[in-house]
């Protein structure tokens, strides 16, 4: 099958908010999504006759810099706080900064969209490492991303990242991952504490903050009362954070609605913490990720 240039209307660029963001909004027979410059971060994805795939807030906020909260942020070259300082943006630069769209192409019903970042002064001043990112989002009856990060400079360099995946649930409470049984996790909300696993899926009934380290490469997302499953899997990622504030630490998020924390779970396929990557001078990594929602 041969590629071709989307047509105007399948693949149009729109402005998110009023601060001059730029997205991209594709519409095609297979799907629905929308695609901030900023981040190169999928905000929506709807495959065509299927529920939202992925949880947006209502209260997010499109400010240059400033980062988006829903849709697959991508945390890179750190996950978290940065180690030594804490002034450097929480989870890296990748999600603030404009990415180039360097090609977009339809192949039948499948939409390709190829995003760029490279190391520049700004990427410099905050992690002195030469690289490029390419992110290849792949939008048709699922979603497919693939990372490629390059290491374009004389060193070995050391990087995380997560695709921090925003996933709508009808009620947390209702909701549970299944296939991270088994899997050692660090509990961030206790740092101190050593590794632990749990023979069981994981339900919700409290604040959760885990970094599962040496994971499966399948898990999915169970909502009982949706009747739906969100499939994942995964490829080179070895990790995968959960994550949900509840109540008290959503109250202190200014870009999300009271209650909004019961309508939304991320899971993170990633490399962090102890499943770091280490990128020779020269080299390159690919990760990628697909997701899939089953009604
Ligand atoms: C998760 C982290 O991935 O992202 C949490 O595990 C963090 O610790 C959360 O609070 C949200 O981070 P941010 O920077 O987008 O508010």
């Amino acid at each position: 099958m041969d590629a071709s240039r989307p047509e105007p209307d399948e693949l149009k660029e729109v402005a998110l908010g009023s601060s001059g963001l730029r997205a991209w909004q594709v519409n095609t027979a297979s799907c629905r999504a929308l695609v901030s410059r900023q981040g190169a971060q999928v905000l929506e994805f709807q495959a065509s006759g299927k529920r939202p795939l992925l949880w947006l807030s209502e209260q997010a906020q499109y400010q240059p810099g400033k980062a988006i909260r829903g849709g697959i942020p991508l945390c890179f070259p750190w996950f978290g706080p940065h180690p030594d300082d804490a002034g450097k943006p929480a989870h890296g630069f990748a999600r603030l900064r404009d990415w180039e769209l360097v090609q977009a192409e339809k192949l039948g019903e499948v939409m390709h969209l190829h995003f760029q970042l490279q190391s520049d002064a700004q990427t410099r001043a905050l992690w002195p490492q030469d690289f490029r990112a390419l992110l290849t989002m792949t939008l048709g009856r699922a979603l497919a991303l693939q990372l490629q990060v390059e290491n374009t400079g004389h060193h070995d360099f050391r990087f995380s990242f997560a695709f921090h995946s925003y996933f709508p649930v009808s009620d947390i409470h209702e909701a549970r991952v299944e296939g991270l049984e088994g899997t050692p996790f660090l509990d961030q909300l206790h740092p101190d504490r050593a590794p632990a696993r749990e023979d069981y899926p994981l339900h919700f009934h409290g604040e959760t903050d885990r970094i599962y380290l040496h994971t499966p490469s399948r898990y999915c997302i169970l909502d009982e009362r949706l009747g739906q499953a969100i499939r994942i899997t995964a490829q080179d990622c070895r990790s995968a954070v959960v994550w949900n504030p509840w109540e008290a630490k959503a109250a202190r998020l200014a870009d999300m609605r009271d209650e909004a924390w019961r309508h939304m779970l991320c899971v993170e396929p990633g490399n962090v913490a102890d499943d770091a990557v280490t990128l020779p001078a020269g080299a390159s990594k690919v990760f990628s990720i697909l997701l899939e929602g089953e009604a």
